[in-house]
């Protein structure tokens, strides 16, 4: 599951390169990516979109990491992106990106953000709700645009049948119900400012199996007829993201295993001259990336083994946030009796744990790795009790790029102002 993070020996290495000297050059904690891992992970799509028979349109999910080397190295093989905020708009074109692929989803645009992204000429708005869609069309005649809009409906899947699934339910907050949209498609060809191309569907992230995106492209296959029975056409259809890694021992589908059946469907139901859009975040850079970190001390209590290291919640805070389980490992293995250990950091907070109950044979200053973490790593990193954000490296066979600087405290206060 995390191809080019492998052992040499009893040397941990990305790609050619061995943590250890990673550390030592860059310190820690340290985020590393293997752009193999990425490209090649990027490729596995690409291959796919090309072995089918419908047009697929990529669109890398920025928000999953959004760090400007990552968002160059797929905006040179040919991808779009999916943004989420201006911020991330901005991102994409210093990074080389192309505005005519992007496409902008969220519940939340503000009005400075759609003119941004109405001026650079965004390919599409994936529009939430009656209201983004009155204020979208208001923004876009005052710059004298017309905007293209997919409609993000809510397929509301089953959560019975598939419990993992968190933003494709009628309770969330995402999308729009499928009668609702059905009226709103239609309302806007009476809008002068905006221009329905297509439908849009998101309905979860980490998902490892096929079964919900089949029920939820037959909710937005439903949805499609209906609309075109009432005289609307839809260009595209956007499938989301969402596709599982391995982080322990899950085994979701291949980009083709998952491409696949999705696309034979559209096919089966006369679709197949349709563009499918897909929105992948996790799944391009999420075994691409470990963290390291440097055990500071071994604390024994009466109840528990820790090993504090440096790095802490605010800078990896998916064990905090969601307990979710990412492997750690050594960057030297070591002969010895191994003892269940609870990787701690220095942070402030009972909620400041990367990992728990992990058998480690360790000593103080030993590197260890927290391995999955190139996905919603970095872009969750906060500064919380004034820790400046680790440093980012790319490593490519033997060689290695620092593409962020670790950011110092003095960055952190650079802009405030003491009172008068
Ligand atoms: N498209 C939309 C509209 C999304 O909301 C998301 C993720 C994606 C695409 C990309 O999904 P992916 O392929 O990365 O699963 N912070 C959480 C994950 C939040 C995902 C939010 N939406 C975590 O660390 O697990």
């Amino acid at each position: 599951g995390h191809p080019h993070v492998a052992y040499n020996g009893p040397t941990l290495q990305i790609e050619q390169v061995t943590a250890s000297s990673v550390a030592e050059a860059f310190g820690t904690p340290t985020y590393v990516y293997s752009r193999t891992a990425i490209e090649e992970a990027a490729q596995r799509y690409s291959q796919a979109a090309a072995a089918s028979p419908v047009h697929v349109a990529l669109r890398y999910a920025v928000k999953a990491n959004s760090t400007l080397a990552v968002l160059q190295l797929l905006a040179r093989l040919g991808w779009g992106f999916d943004i989420v905020s201006g911020g991330e708009l901005k991102r994409v074109l210093a990074a080389g990106g192309d505005a005519a692929k992007v496409v902008f989803s969220g519940v939340g645009k503000t009005a400075e953000e759609m003119r941004l992204a109405l001026d650079v000429g965004v390919e599409c708005f994936n529009v939430e709700s009656p209201s983004e869609l009155a204020a979208l069309d208001r923004v876009a005649q005052a710059a004298g645009k017309v905007a293209r809009v997919a409609l993000r409906v809510n397929p509301d899947v089953d959560a019975g049948t598939h419990p993992y699934i968190s933003t494709g339910l009628k309770t969330n907050k995402f999308g729009i119900s499928q009668d609702q949209a059905t009226r709103l498609a239609l309302q806007t060809a009476q809008m002068g400012h905006v221009k329905l191309v297509g439908i849009a569907s998101h309905i979860g992230s980490q998902i490892t199996t096929v079964e919900p995106y089949l029920d939820a492209l037959d909710k937005v296959l439903d949805l499609v007829e209906d609309i075109e029975r009432r005289g609307a056409k839809i260009e595209h259809i956007d499938l989301g993201g969402g596709l599982g890694i391995r982080y322990t021992d899950e085994t979701p589908p291949t980009p083709q295993q998952w491409l696949q059946p999705l696309l034979a469907r559209m096919v089966s139901r006369g679709f197949g001259h349709r563009t499918v859009m897909i929105e992948p975040g996790r799944s391009i850079v999420g075994n691409a990336g470990v963290l390291l970190t440097r055990t500071l001390f071994l604390k024994s209590t009466p109840a528990k083994h820790f090993a504090v290291v440096d790095a802490g919640m605010n800078d990896l805070i998916r064990p905090a946030l969601y307990a979710a389980e990412q492997m750690v490992v050594p960057a030297e293995r070591r002969e010895g009796n191994a003892l269940k250990y609870d990787l701690v950091g220095p942070v402030c907070e009972s909620a400041d744990w990367l990992a728990r109950d992990r058998a480690l044979v360790l000593e103080e200053g030993d590197l260890l790795a927290v391995l999955s973490s190139g996905a919603y790593g970095m872009v969750m990193a906060s500064n919380y009790n004034s820790r400046g954000r680790p440093a980012e490296v790319m490593v490519e066979g033997a060689s290695t790029t620092l593409i962020r600087p670790r950011e110092t405290v003095e960055q952190l206060y650079a802009s405030e102002r003491l009172l008068p």
